[in-house]
């Protein structure tokens, strides 16, 4: 990802009147110096979202979301910085800054435009296919499906050809070359090393990035056949995990919630019905990137998933990866029918939206459903009805929220509280395997201590050198993570000065008058950062410092920590998120 620096941002941000920026999103009135609206980020009915021309900020008075042009662009739009900024460089007929790559990048960033392209191509292709007469049987089922012509043109669909030979000469004919063609993903090459379109009588669904670029398929048989869809394979433009099919879309829609539905078909079907805030996961589970991707959004999540076993199970697993994040997730049942294509097909949106208003928190969902399932009068069965609850609820790391749970489980399914309360902390020290409370000194102490300091140096450095680190990894970090005293105590002010991008040294010095602390912090300023090669590698030694920052504040809290309830929930809510850490990609 690109990085900017300060004086670029400042002519985006000069040239793009923030009155004209957000009068073009919303209707904003004159009032005084200063011009008003309602607030497009919460709902309400008398304006309190102020708009001011000669401090470059917007305000709501209403939900307190305040920012300046870039960041009124990132949120309307969903975007990240990079992309706000890419957007008002654009309407401000700003040339973007050359970006520099080393050798191994811009080698990997030109093979990724063309991929890009040959999807691009190909999309065309199919999608003009479809429309002409070889492309009948197609069309055909699209019918069947009731597919409406403004939906098939929204979502770009296709057809690709029974013979998988023609839109791989095409290809070729376009330029590209065959070990493209297979490395994309696209083709593959048959035992007497010709190559053919891995896609071939299927319906053809383009799956888009957030910037609408096509980055694989999804290909539905027509007819009978094994498997039923097809899904381009993973490569360097398309990773599975992050990316959600119609969240381009459903990004801009100001529904307010995202609707987590299993398939393409279903997508559909719920934008053609104006759920235009519908998305899918990739012909995989629901991940944990894509849970994130809509956590940014700011929105909830209705999961909308086929009313089967294998439904069920799917919102366990999502509502397992959502609970300890700020996506609250609930559940729409879709009962009698199969999925949400077959729902609308039935009842119609109008219904839908009933379900909508009426879906329970999927937590509470996936008990009941379990509880429906289960023999209460049957010992066996009410014991792993009870240890399922427990199970589930000690991974809440939330205190509160686990308590509100425990106390609506209790009233509805007549489990005493004291005994889920009690059961669940048992539990929670059995799991834990915690360190032992009471460390002895150790003799190395002092290296350690300074291995952490060490640490928590090069983090911040890190940050304050290079924007991407910042945005790559700022999500992860904590006040908690630092332990050495002038890093915490300077920590709030660091992260809304990294935010705005501007970080001035001598403002932090001057905060403290002991010398060994003012040398800290302009250690912060002036460590020297190893040379690393590729972006793969910066990626890398970021990962490790962070994984080594939180390690340290994790040991440093084992050490320091006492022995009640609270602490040992604390404790475990620590380490598991060490733990998630260690498993988090860090792309820069
Ligand atoms: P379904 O089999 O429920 O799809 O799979 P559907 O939309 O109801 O299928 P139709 O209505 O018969 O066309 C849901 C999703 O699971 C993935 C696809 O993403 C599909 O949309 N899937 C399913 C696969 O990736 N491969 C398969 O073989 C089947
Ligand atoms: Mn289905």
């Amino acid at each position: 990802m690109p990085f900017y620096e300060e004086s670029f941002l400042e002519q985006v941000r000069e040239q793009n009147d923030i009155v004209d920026v957000i009068g073009s999103y919303v209707g904003l009135k004159k009032k005084g110096a200063d011009y008003e609206c309602c607030c497009p980020f919460h709902q309400e009915k008398t304006p309190s979202f102020k708009v001011s021309p000669s401090r470059g900020i917007y305000k709501c008075f209403g939900c307190q979301t305040a920012g300046n042009v870039i960041t009124f662009v990132q949120k309307y739009e969903n975007v990240g910085f990079v992309e706000a900024v890419q957007i008002l460089a654009g309407r401000a007929g700003i040339a973007l800054p050359e970006v520099k790559y080393s050798a191994a990048d811009s080698e990997k960033e030109k093979k990724r435009e063309r991929f890009f392209q040959i999807y691009s191509d190909a999309t065309v292709y199919f999608y003009k296919y479809l429309r002409c007469p070889e492309g009948q049987n197609g069309m055909d089922y699209c019918k069947e499906r009731e597919l409406t012509p403004e939906m098939m043109k929204k979502f770009g669909l296709g057809f690709a050809p029974v013979n998988g030979h023609h839109v791989i000469n095409y290809l070729k004919s376009k330029g590209y070359t065959g070990k493209e063609l297979v490395e994309c993903g696209l083709a593959s090459s048959r035992d007497n090393g010709d190559l053919s379109c891995k896609f071939w009588n299927r319906l053809i669904f383009p799956i888009q990035n957030s910037r609408d670029k096509v980055i694989g398929f999804g290909g539905r048989i027509i007819g009978d056949g094994e498997p039923k869809y097809l899904n381009s394979q993973e490569s360097l433009i398309f990773l599975k995990s992050n990316n959600l099919y119609a969240f381009n879309y459903a990004r801009k829609s100001r529904s307010g919630y995202f609707i987590l539905c299993e398939g393409y078909m279903d997508v559909i079907s719920l934008h053609k019905a104006g759920f235009d805030s519908a998305v899918a996961s990739l012909g995989t589970a629901f991940t944990q990137g894509q849970a994130r991707i809509l956590e940014k959004a700011g929105h909830n999540l209705y999961l909308c998933f086929d009313s089967d076993s294998a439904g069920v199970k799917a919102v366990r697993a999502a509502e397992r990866i959502c609970r300890n994040m700020k996506l609250k997730t609930k559940a729409i049942n879709l009962k009698p029918y199969k999925d949400p294509d077959e729902f609308i097909k039935n009842l119609g949106g109008e219904e839908f939206q009933k379900r909508i208003d009426e879906a329970e928190n999927a937590f509470l969902y996936v008990v009941a459903d379990l509880y429906n399932n289960t023999d209460m009068e049957d010992p066996d069965e009410s014991s792993y009805f009870k240890n399922f609850i427990i199970e589930e609820l000690v991974d809440f790391d939330d205190e509160m929220t686990r308590l509100s749970y425990m106390e609506s489980i209790s009233k509805r399914f007549k489990i005493p509280m004291d005994y889920l309360d009690s059961s669940v902390k048992k539990l929670a020290m059995a799991k834990a395997d915690l360190k032992p409370v009471f460390v002895p000194e150790k003799l190395d102490r002092g290296r350690d201590e300074n291995k952490g300091k060490k640490s928590e140096q090069l983090l911040i450095s890190y940050m304050i050198n290079d924007r991407r680190v910042y945005n790559a990894i700022k999500d992860y970090v904590s006040k908690d993570d630092f332990t050495v005293g002038p890093y915490k105590e300077i920590y709030d002010r660091l992260f809304a000065d990294l935010e705005e991008g501007h970080v001035e040294e001598s403002k932090y010095i001057s905060l403290f008058e002991d010398v060994d602390e003012q040398n800290d912090i302009g250690q912060l300023f002036t460590s020297s950062l190893a040379d690393v090669e590729t972006r793969d590698d910066l990626s890398k030694a970021v990962k490790d410092i962070l994984i080594s920052v939180k390690s340290n504040a994790y040991d440093d809290f084992c050490k320091n920590a006492g022995n009640d309830d609270d602490m040992i929930m604390e404790t475990i809510k620590r380490k598991k998120d060490l733990e998630s850490i260690k498993k988090v990609q860090i792309n820069l």
